[in-house]
């Protein structure tokens, strides 16, 4: 299981239930990389997704409620969605806050987009700068156009 997320120079990713800026490069990276795969996400993150469901992809949504959703696979909580995850191939974690921070102890990978700038945020993506367990691999100034970088961290203190 692997993470894929976009952050700010403050490793902010959100506000008001919308990603506070869009990259079209990185936007096609992401449906490259997740298409034919497993995306998991929190409600908020679905419900801000402007066609519904990733299509080509297997949905997983975290909801509390116990309604069921169309085109998507609900689990409520993280037992379930352990309970479940042998049958759902490769997976990508894409948010938001609440999702990484509850899957990022369980992820290999964290593929990280950073754009420039501070941008006005409510929700964030764990410093993984800060923390020892993860460490840059793999570093591309300019990867997705002038102004980004993109890093790619590995999780050294995964358990498999
Ligand atoms: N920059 C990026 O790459 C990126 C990517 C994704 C998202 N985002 C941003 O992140 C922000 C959203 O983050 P968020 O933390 O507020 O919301 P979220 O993680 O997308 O969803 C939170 C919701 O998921 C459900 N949930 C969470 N943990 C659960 C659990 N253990 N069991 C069952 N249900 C659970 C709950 O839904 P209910 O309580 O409603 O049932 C909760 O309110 C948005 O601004 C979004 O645009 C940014």
């Amino acid at each position: 299981m692997n993470a894929i997320v976009l952050v700010d120079e403050n490793w902010g990713i959100g506000i008001g239930g919308a990603q506070m800026k869009f990259n079209k490069e990185d936007l096609r990276n992401f449906n490259r990389v997740t298409t034919g795969n497993t995306v998991v996400m929190g409600y908020t993150t679905f419900v801000s997704l402007p066609k519904g469901p990733l299509k080509e992809r297997r949905n997983v949504v975290f909801y509390d409620k116990d309604e069921p959703i169309e085109g998507v696979d609900v689990v409520s909580s993280l037992a379930q969605f352990m309970d479940m995850r042998d049958e759902l191939g490769q997976i990508f974690v894409c948010g938001g806050q609440s999702i990484y921070n509850l899957l990022l102890p369980y992820c290999k990978y964290a593929y990280v987009t950073k754009i420039d700038g501070e941008y006005e945020v409510d929700t964030y993506f764990p410093d993984l700068d800060e923390r020892p367990c993860w460490q840059c691999v793999e570093v591309q100034d300019g990867k997705f156009g002038q102004g980004t970088s993109y890093c790619t961290y590995e999780n050294i203190c995964l358990v498999e």
